[in-house]
């Protein structure tokens, strides 16, 4: 190589997953030159700025510190990958929505497609390490395609699954509970997966970077991610039986949080999970066990998703049935659009469902957000005629009749709520669909409150 890097590590894709790992590697690894190569150029030209295309805590931080010093971002794919030894790809994988599995298992031909690029420039040997989550049995694929294509070069096939969360990725990526390396049992497959090793033994102890074949990685991130999921489906179903009973959602959340046997992340009721991840996830495990005519596995897991659903759906009855059953032509505020707090993704975010049914009952939507408008503007496209968009809150709730609360931003948790309440329409009506707020306090303040998972406050 003409620089002096020990190696180069080029990662095809510079998004959400691919953008912060990158950095976190190249700020650890001052050795490596690291290139994140991506095909849609304005992302590029985003990365190379001080406007990142997507919102992370710390993020830019750890770009300034790294950029023009051994973390560089291009539109070069080819030329990139033709001087890579290592390339992590970090590509897209949506749900495909046409032929055999529509709607349920990933969409692999962005996949194949990198893969014969890669097989079609490659002129040395690579380690191509597989990150973004794909069905079980993807990595088997590739190497096919990259083998029949080209006898020049040998192509390792690694799974190293992301297990970073949005909103918190770097300090997940700085201090993760473990790392997973899936190789084939071979000599050159395990060399490969010592190579990768070494990238993470920079900052990540020994006991925390775990290794197994390459099927159990990829099986691995899927479940647990499905695991995850069925925590809040399985928090969110007894949420609605406490709204039935009078019981409180929090309450109940605390004390079988205390059990270490289930342990206290991940009980928060809600109005369902979003991004990109779950529902994709889930759908891809459901998928793998039809396939193997495991129908009743299936059928366990596809229930997360149809309580997720039925969350969402739940909420918006709720809304209508508290506002005196029409919310036609009444201004619904929502407080947050993000699937999460922190981060400017809307990929899933139950906001989509939740305004595409308020545009149903005909009522006005006013979206407030502080990172995710643009996104936000992009996903309700097709209902733009009963949608406005405002950053400031206070002026998003003006003349409102309701505000759901859709994302759990701090700034929602300390806004003037006197203020607000003195500028809506009365009855005023606030849904708490994240439980982040002071109910007793709003109810006092004139508010009619719905939390999520416990009794309403009413004024009437
Ligand atoms: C998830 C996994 O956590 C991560 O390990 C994987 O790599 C990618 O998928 P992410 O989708 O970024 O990460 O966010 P996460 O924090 O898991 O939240 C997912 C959704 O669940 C969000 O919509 C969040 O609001 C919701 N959630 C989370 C709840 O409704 N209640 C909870 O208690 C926790
Ligand atoms: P994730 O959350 O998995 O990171 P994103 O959608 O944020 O997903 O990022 C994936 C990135 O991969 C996008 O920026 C997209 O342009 C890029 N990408 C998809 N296909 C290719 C390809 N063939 N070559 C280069 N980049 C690609």
């Amino acid at each position: 190589m003409a620089d002096n890097f020990y190696k180069h590590i080029v990662c095809i894709g510079a998004g959400y997953v691919g953008g912060p790992t990158m950095a976190m590697i190249a700020a650890k690894c001052p050795q490596y030159k690291v290139t994140v190569v991506d095909i849609n150029a304005q992302r590029i030209k985003s990365w190379q700025g001080n406007e990142l295309p997507i919102y992370e805590p710390g993020l830019l931080d750890i770009v300034k510190k790294t950029r023009g010093r051994n973390l560089f971002f291009s539109t070069a794919v080819e030329e990139n990958i033709k001087a890579a030894e290592i390339i992590f790809v970090s590509i897209n994988t949506p749900t495909k929505t046409y032929g055999s599995g529509a709607g349920k298992t990933a969409d692999l031909q962005y996949w194949e497609k990198i893969a014969r690029e890669i097989s079609k420039v490659s002129e040395s040997d690579k380690i191509i390490v597989e990150k973004s989550t794909l069905p079980v049995r993807t990595a088997e694929a590739m190497e096919r395609i990259l083998r029949v294509n080209n006898k020049k070069a040998h192509f390792e096939v690694l799974s190293n699954p992301e297990f970073l969360a949005e909103g918190t990725a770097i300090s997940d990526l700085e201090n993760p509970d473990r790392v997973l390396i899936g190789a084939r049992d071979t000599q050159s497959g395990q060399k490969a997966m010592l190579e990768i090793v070494d990238i993470y033994k920079h900052w990540v102890s020994k006991d925390k970077i775990v290794t197994s074949d390459i099927w159990s990685s990829e099986l691995s991130k899927l479940a647990a991610n499905a695991f995850l999921a069925q925590r809040i489906s399985s928090i969110n179903s007894i949420s609605a039986l406490c709204e039935k009973t009078e019981a409180d959602i929090t309450k109940v959340a605390r004390a079988i949080g205390m059990d270490r046997r289930i342990g206290s992340n991940f009980l928060n009721a809600s109005i369902g999970f979003g991004g990109s991840c779950f529902k994709k996830d889930i759908l891809n495990l459901v998928y793998i066990c039809e396939y193997y005519s495991l129908y009743e596995v299936a059928q366990y897991w596809e229930n997360v998703i149809k309580i997720n659903e039925y969350q969402q759906t739940r909420f918006v009855k709720n809304m209508v049935n508290a506002m005196f059953n029409t919310l036609a032509n009444k201004r619904i505020t929502l407080f947050g659009f993000a699937f999460k707090a922190n981060t400017s993704d809307t990929r899933e975010s139950p906001a989509i469902y939740i305004s595409h049914k308020l545009a149903e009952e005909h009522s006005r939507i006013i979206v407030s957000d502080p990172k995710a408008l643009d996104n936000a503007q992009y996903d309700l496209k097709g209902i733009a005629d009963c949608v406005e968009f405002e950053l400031d809150p206070y002026k998003a709730a003006r003349n409102a009749h309701a505000i759901a609360i859709i994302t759990e931003w701090d700034i929602y948790k300390t806004l003037d709520y006197e203020r607000i309440y003195q500028q809506m329409e009365k009855p005023a009506f606030i849904f708490d669909g994240r439980n982040i707020l002071c109910h007793k306090k709003l109810y006092k303040i004139g508010f009619n409150v719905y939390p999520l998972g416990m009794p309403c406050m009413q004024h009437f």
